[in-house]
């Protein structure tokens, strides 16, 4: 903590300033802000007072952290958006007072000492001034004879978050480089390894440790940031979030700004302490905040998210995880989101007196940062033992192309890539440990047990809480029993023993898939039936809802819908259990057909119509409305007749608010995002409509519509549907069709099919047919005009095709 120490003078020590009035948005000389006092812009958006972000224990200590600061008045949760003091905490919010001092500068003064512990410190002339929190969140110091003489604002000294018409960028003139940086763990609030900031390239980064950039906005081609195409959208039809972006380069500044079209909706962006960049909207009906973008989508993508010796995987929740041999660092930091201290060795490396450290490897990563490489080592034998001749080299890795490359010192940015979309799948990483390690984790064994035996001393603890509680509702137990088993009567969902199940799946050996909502196993029921075992991330869902809601999805049959067959639950644990499909799901035999054959034309069309058939039963034929909100070609899969089934339906049901977490962890999924998904309003069906047809798309053309680099860029432009829509003006539509087909197509079902994709995707969901329709339309029964070209990718269309064509 550094204070500031500046000793006033000795005539402010005694003096009790008055306080500020109830909801003034001005503060003058000899006024001050303490305690519950608060200024309030004059709109009544933006309060600015004191307030408590909780307290961390700091030696023998427990210390409260207090800030002075600026926070949206009419959201239930104190949601700051700018701090004065960040990395000067006080310890309470009646200490020290906000006044104007003799200087006419925006004081904290500590009122034990008077010594300052925050100053604007402006260029002041004249002590003539005054502070106004405006209505945009901007709190200026001015002068009180001249409104528009601003001298400091807090605008120019942004802490983690952006507001609208706040800048990012650089004032040519003074040097000034306005730029937010993340916070250190949700408690304190002083600045940490995460920044944004304008970058050379005339966009915006984001950056870590100050030097390495781990995304980027694209440049500003005019009208917006060459990446995040979405966020001009326009249309007056879906979006109260009609963000206008402004770029500024002239002879004094660059910087970029943004406006929302309503501005009464409290918005802000973050750079959360994860890394990520954040914007989020306090939506009335659910009281909470919504999520309208984030950068990047996956937290692995953030540099060193997880600090050293640890490991991110963007299919577990939490993401990170220490190596194997290593702890958590300070567990207590990591709780609080601060992860940069990571994992520590648990048993130290034995380098110099008997070389016998051992390597763990760990297959599919994505190497750590800081790699050297070593000429002309040919074998991995070699490469492991140039690693065990340094004491300081922590890792190495061996590959065919790449040779030799080792580590030394702490490994950051280790990724795991089990993601089976990506086509890279990552590098074998050998991390080195004590040969101790070994013989530690066989004598764990012990340890478990030992863990067990209290813990089931423990549970034998809960076990009579849950008798006792269960005697004292007695009477009430009878009514449940009866609810449960009408609910299960004439469903035909199995409620499986835990025990059954892990069996049945050799105790969850063969994994045959991975995504947002959990692992998939293979599993043979009574040693014969072939099912799908879904275990769920551990969820917090009560018991008893998610019991109600799992038989009111089995209730669901058709025969483009996986049929699920039971559940399990037990403790935390969520299993699902489903049929099993065993020609896999639909993207590897669209974008991976090295491993299995082409699909042909009609199987195809009747894939097609097939998902639309299932999404139509889920949309409009079963008792309650189903939206089934990821659509994507991983959740389609095909049984040994390829026959089309949609997986994962319900989901959005069952999982409810944690799902939009889900969706945002699950890869790859953001392509076939609707727009308002973005907006924040209800989703209604025709979601699904929208990534119907963006999948129809992929189904025409075997590839996938937006491609994700390996690198680092959170990248969705689409390119694919783009191309489509202009093919199809142009009466071109065979150039479409996968190349892999050689021609063998009906024309007159493609040409529909493509039609078809484009009225699937058009931004103005009242456009998108119903899925009703897209059925008759698929078997023939109705006609199709040609679409209007999506308004997004007409916009992207004006400034780019010619360019793109070129090429
Ligand atoms: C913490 O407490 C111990 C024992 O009470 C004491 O010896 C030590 O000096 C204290 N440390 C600090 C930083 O106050
Ligand atoms: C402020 O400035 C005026 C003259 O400009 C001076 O008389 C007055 O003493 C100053 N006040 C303080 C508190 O320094
Ligand atoms: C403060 O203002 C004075 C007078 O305008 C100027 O001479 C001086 O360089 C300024 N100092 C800084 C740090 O800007
Ligand atoms: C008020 O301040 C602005 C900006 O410093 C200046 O341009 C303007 O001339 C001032 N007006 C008066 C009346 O002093
Ligand atoms: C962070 O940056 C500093 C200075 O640029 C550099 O010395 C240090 O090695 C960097 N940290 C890591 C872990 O790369
Ligand atoms: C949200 O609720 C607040 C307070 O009740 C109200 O002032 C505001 O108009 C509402 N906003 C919208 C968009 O409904
Ligand atoms: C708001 O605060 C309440 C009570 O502190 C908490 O339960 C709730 O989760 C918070 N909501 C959000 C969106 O943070």
């Amino acid at each position: 903590m550094t204070i500031l120490l500046v000793i006033l003078g000795l005539h402010l020590c005694s003096l009790h300033l008055p306080a500020i009035s109830a909801a003034a948005d001005t503060l003058s000389p000899g006024q001050s802000i303490a305690g519950d006092d608060r200024l309030v812009s004059s709109n009544g958006k933006f309060a600015l007072g004191f307030f408590n972000t909780g307290s961390k224990s700091s030696g023998n200590d427990t210390l409260s952290y207090w800030y002075l600061g600026i926070w949206f008045n009419k959201v239930p949760n104190k949601t700051h958006v700018w701090i004065a003091n960040r990395g000067s905490p006080v310890t309470d919010a009646t200490s020290s007072h906000l006044t104007i001092s003799p200087d006419g500068n925006l004081a904290i003064v500590s009122r034990a000492d008077s010594s300052i512990v925050w100053s604007s410190q402006a260029n002041i002339t004249s002590n003539n001034t005054v502070a106004v929190l405006l209505d945009t969140g901007n709190l200026v110091l001015q002068s009180s004879s001249n409104s528009s003489h601003i001298l400091w604002e807090s605008f120019d000294h942004p802490t983690d978050v952006f507001l609208p018409s706040a800048k990012i960028g650089l004032n040519k003139i003074t040097g000034l480089n306005r730029r937010i940086f993340s916070r250190r763990d949700l408690v304190d609030q002083s600045p940490s390894v995460y920044s944004m900031e304008f970058g050379p390239k005339g966009g915006y980064q984001l950056v870590w440790n100050s030097s390495v950039e781990y995304w980027s906005s694209g440049e500003w081609n005019g009208r917006y940031f060459s990446r995040i195409p979405e966020m001009v959208v326009k249309s007056p039809h879906y979006t109260p979030f009609i963000f206008q972006i402004e770029y500024v380069n002239n002879d004094q500044e660059v910087y970029f700004t943004y406006r929302i079209h309503d501005e009464t909706i409290p918005l802000y962006t973050v750079l959360e302490v994860t890394g990520q960049r954040k914007a989020l909207a306090w939506l009335n009906d659910t009281q909470g905040w919504q999520a309208v973008f984030t950068h990047p989508n996956d937290q692995c993508e953030v540099a060193a998210t997880c600090g050293p010796f640890t490991i991110c995987n963007d299919n577990t929740f939490p993401s990170c995880s220490c190596m194997e041999g290593f702890s958590i660092e300070s567990p207590d930091s990591w709780e609080l989101g601060d992860r940069t201290g990571g994992c520590r060795r648990n048993i130290p490396l034995d380098c110099v007196s008997s070389r016998s450290d051992i390597f763990n490897a760990v297959p599919a990563t994505r190497l750590p940062y800081n790699a050297h490489a070593v000429e002309s080592v040919t074998t991995a034998g070699e490469c492991e033992s140039i690693c065990l001749g340094k004491c300081s080299c922590t890792a190495y890795s061996f590959g065919n192309y790449n040779g030799c490359s080792i580590w030394h010192g702490k490994l950051v940015n280790v990724k795991q890539q089990t993601d089976d979309s990506t086509s890279a799948n990552g590098e074998t990483l050998h991390i080195r440990l004590a040969a101790r390690e070994l013989q530690a984790r066989k004598s764990n064994k012990g340890l478990v047990v030992g863990v067990v035996v209290s813990a089931s001393l423990s549970a034998l603890g809960i076990l009579t809480l849950v008798l006792l509680l269960i005697m004292i509702r007695r009477h009430r137990k009878k009514l449940h029993c009866q609810a449960l088993n009408s609910i299960y009567a004439g469903t035909g969902v199995i409620p499986f023993r835990y025990s059954d199940l892990q069996r049945a799946t050799k105790n969850f050996s063969e994994q045959i898939g991975a995504g947002g909502f959990g692992s998939v196993f293979k599993g043979l029921l009574n040693g014969s039936t072939a099912i799908a075992v879904k275990r769920l991330v551990s969820y917090c869902q009560v018991e008893k809802q998610f019991r109600a809601e799992v038989s009111s999805i089995g209730v669901i049959h058709h025969t483009n819908l996986v049929k699920l067959i039971g559940f399990s639950c037990k403790g935390d644990e969520r299993l699902l259990v489903y049929e099993y499909m065993s020609n896999g799901s639909l993207d590897t035999h669209l974008f991976r057909s090295n491993n299995s054959v082409t699909l042909n034309w009609s199987t195809r069309y009747q894939i097609a119509l097939g998902v639309a058939r299932g999404l139509a039963y889920l949309h409009e034929s079963c008792r309650d409305c189903i939206i089934h909100c990821d659509i994507k070609p991983q959740n389609i899969l095909l049984d040994d007749l390829f026959v089309p089934k949609i997986a994962d339906f319900g989901m959005a049901k069952l999982l409810g608010r944690d799902f939009s977490r889900v969706m945002t962890t699950a890869r790859g999924t953001i392509g076939y995002l609707a727009p308002e998904w973005f907006s924040g309003v209800a989703v209604t069906p025709k979601v699904d409509v929208y990534a119907y047809g963006m999948v129809l798309l992929e189904i025409i053309s075997g590839k996938m519509n937006s491609h994700r680099e390996s690198n680092s860029y959170a990248d969705h432009i689409v390119c694919f549907p783009l191309e489509v829509a202009h093919k199809l003006l142009e009466g071109d539509v065979l150039s479409l069709v996968d190349g892999k087909l050689n021609g063998d197509v009906n024309v007159e079902e493609a040409e529909r099919a493509c039609k078809l994709a484009c009225w699937c995707i058009q931004e103005n969901e009242l456009d998108r047919p119903t899925m009703g329709k897209v059925v008759q339309i698929l078997e023939g029964l109705l006609e199709l005009d040609l679409p209007p070209m999506p308004r997004l990718l007409q916009s992207i269309v004006q400034s780019s095709w010619k360019t793109e064509t070129q090429h």
